[in-house]
């Protein structure tokens, strides 16, 4: 039997990645400020998530999730936050069509702020520092000023996180999203991308059937669906402090509810079974995310996903799997096959960044994107023979023109990469890049959707 659970008994147990305040009474003062605050996200909302979930742990939906590795304080902008909901939005739509089923829409947004790092500290020139953990935690200069943990950055995180939820509440329902806005932004790509041709085909598709849908009535003015979106927000629950000060009782529900985002996952180097990260994502109501990196034994996988979904509720669990294009052909077959096994309902997610951040020629983090390409291909080749449905996308990703990760249609090499490399941590791909994944993951799908109609 479990010990009762409550918010705050994960601090019972050991704890990997996260700080040690020194200032105890400017913690308790940041945290009493917080759990004043209202909740960001509602229950309900996390509730229907998990509903839409359900949906693609069955084969009927897709999930789209995307974002910044890490968002900062510096690069706070309506800009963009527009920029990355609109490439979201324009990856959506091309995966709607290739997959014939709603996608859901998760950002890895308006709270992602919290990094695991492999190392606490960073060496630089003979100069040792604590590592940078994230602007909630502290700065990224290489000072030993900037490194201390600061607890008055939560309080700023939790103002970032609600002025960027309510821009995003906005976009969505305000007629920012409406779908024939969004496929004009993808017939712009189509036009100026070096791969148009592959693309065209199915644009012009998607162009007769919303004028078709127009002809029957279906337009912006008379039908919500074509007007607005539904968008969720999701972040790593890492900095355990902060989700517990935010984690509140539902009062129809009368559980609890992580009310800092909809979706909470649980990082590779946090997912020890009876550590503080486990421990504190058991107790809430969330639909939650579990990364799976190729040191995770399918037995191991198993205990995790019994305890935190002991009632085997769809919807509640999301694997992201992020092997790397070298190992996703050995390593993911053999989760795949237990979970099947042991009857657990649960979404599997391609996560094709984590297992594929290489040092460039030129000395910089990145990601070639024919081994995101490669590991998105094998996940979907390897979910369709184990009989598993490949039921989502997870990526780093912006809606600027940024030079982070190598190849793509824009062909950027190593010697590009000091161009503009923004990124706060991981090397996201760009708008551009993010479009033509989203293209081959739709033709996947789409063949995936004809194979089973054929078979039928
Ligand atoms: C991340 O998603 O930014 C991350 C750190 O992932 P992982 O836990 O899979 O390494
Ligand atoms: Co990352």
């Amino acid at each position: 039997m479990q010990e009762k659970w409550s918010p705050q008994s994960w601090r019972a147990k050991q704890i990997r990645q996260v700080p040690v305040y020194q200032d105890k009474a400017a913690l308790e003062s940041a945290l009493s400020q917080i759990k004043a605050y209202p909740p960001l996200v509602f229950a309900g909302e996390a509730r229907r998530l998990k509903d839409r979930l359900a949906l693609v742990s069955e084969g009927k939906a897709f999930l789209l999730q995307g974002g910044d590795c890490a968002e900062s304080f510096a690069e706070f902008s309506a800009n963009n936050i527009r920029d990355t909901f609109r490439v979201l939005l324009q990856m959506a739509v091309v995966l709607t069509y290739g997959s014939g089923v709603p996608v859901v829409k998760v950002g890895r947004i308006a709270g992602q702020f919290a990094k695991p790092r492999s190392s606490d500290t960073e060496i630089i020139d003979g100069v040792e520092l604590p590592s940078y953990r994230g602007d909630i935690i502290n700065g990224s200069e290489f000072t030993e000023e900037a490194r201390i943990p600061d607890p008055q950055r939560m309080v700023t995180a939790y103002t970032q996180a609600s002025a960027t939820l309510n821009l995003l509440r906005a976009f969505a329902q305000g007629g920012y999203a409406d779908l024939h806005e969004v496929h004009r932004w993808n017939l712009d790509f189509v036009k100026s991308s070096q791969q148009s041709e592959r693309y065209r085909a199915l644009a012009d598709r998607l162009s007769e059937t919303l004028e078709f849908m127009a002809a029957c009535g279906l337009t912006s003015e008379t039908t919500p669906q074509i007007r607005e979106t539904e968008f969720f927000t999701s972040h790593e629950a890492l900095l355990l402090n902060f989700e517990e000060a935010l984690t509140r009782v539902d009062s129809t529900t009368d559980e609890w509810y992580d009310v800092s985002a909809h979706l909470l996952w649980i990082g590779d180097r946090t997912r020890d079974l009876d550590e503080a990260h486990i421990e504190f994502m058991r107790g809430i109501k969330n639909p939650l995310g579990l990364k799976c990196g190729p040191s995770l034994d399918p037995n191991n996988l198993l205990q995790l996903i019994e305890r935190l979904n002991p009632d085997n509720e769809p919807g509640r669990i999301t694997l992201i799997c992020r092997m790397g294009a070298e190992q996703v052909a050995d390593k993911l077959p053999p989760l795949m096959r237990t979970v099947k096994a042991a009857g657990q309902k649960v979404v599997w997610s391609s996560d094709p960044m984590h297992g594929n951040t290489v040092k460039s020629s030129t000395g910089f983090k990145t990601r070639p994107f024919d081994l995101i390409r490669q590991e998105v291909q094998t996940f979907f080749e390897v979910a369709k023979a184990e009989g598993a449905h490949p039921g989502g996308l997870h990526l780093e990703m912006t809606g600027k023109d940024v030079t982070e990760c190598t190849g793509g249609a824009q062909a950027i090499t190593d010697e590009k990469l000091a161009d503009r490399y923004h990124t706060h941590c991981d090397p996201r791909l760009n708008a551009s890049q993010a479009l033509e994944l989203a293209f081959m993951v739709a033709e996947a799908l789409k063949t995936e959707r004809e194979g089973k109609r054929d078979a039928a």
